[in-house]
């Protein structure tokens, strides 16, 4: 089993980088409880706090694009969960040295997409995993975009977490999900 968790960082220079809160939590708990399941398990994890989780061999990145190269280096595998917050964009091109404040205008920050790491292994036509698990996360909808997710990215089975605010997911501890497959919920 693989499994993707936590945020990318996307360098900006060699002291700045764009993220987001994602804490790992999730993607953790699910390496860990494969592994209690009786599965060999490789975790790639983005920065993260939390410990790596006993019984599984994991392997440490920072950006989305060592992400998917860490990935594409652990197949093959039977089932792959893309937990991971991973950054849409990127710096276009992060600069050498730290960028210096020199009055004026705030200098531009080009960005440029990521690659979707999901989207790559549910789309291989050799090596796919058997199982290929995404992650949704939506405010409103939540099922209806779980579905047109899993047809857009090719994969098998989606987790949808509904993140509005009142359910209090985001950066919580406790969860409920939906799991979407093609035909039923
Ligand atoms: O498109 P969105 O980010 O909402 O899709 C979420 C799902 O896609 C998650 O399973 C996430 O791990 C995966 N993903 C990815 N690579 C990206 C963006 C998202 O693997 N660049």
């Amino acid at each position: 089993v693989l499994v993707t968790s936590g945020p990318t960082y996307e360098p900006i220079d060699p002291v700045r980088y764009i993220a987001n809160r994602s804490s790992g939590r999730q993607g953790h708990a699910i390496a860990k409880a494969a592994a209690e399941a009786g599965a060999e398990v490789t975790l790639i994890s983005g920065p993260v706090t939390v410990p790596d989780p006993p019984g599984v061999r994991t392997v440490h990145v920072d950006s989305a694009r060592e992400m998917l190269a860490a990935v594409e280096a652990a197949l093959p595998a039977d089932i792959a969960v893309f937990a991971a917050a991973v950054a849409d964009w990127r710096a276009a091109e992060p600069a050498a040295g730290k960028i210096k404040k020199k009055g004026g205008a705030p200098p531009p920050l080009a960005l440029v997409e990521n690659p979707d790491i999901l989207a790559t292994i549910a789309r291989r036509r050799e090596g796919r995993p058997a199982l290929v698990v995404g992650f949704a996360a939506e405010t409103e909808k939540v099922t209806e975009h779980a579905k047109e997710k899993l047809r857009r990215k090719g994969c098998d089975l989606i987790i949808a977490n509904d993140v509005s605010p009142e359910t209090g997911i985001m950066g919580g501890a406790q969860n409920a999900v939906h799991l979407v497959g093609p035909d039923k919920v």
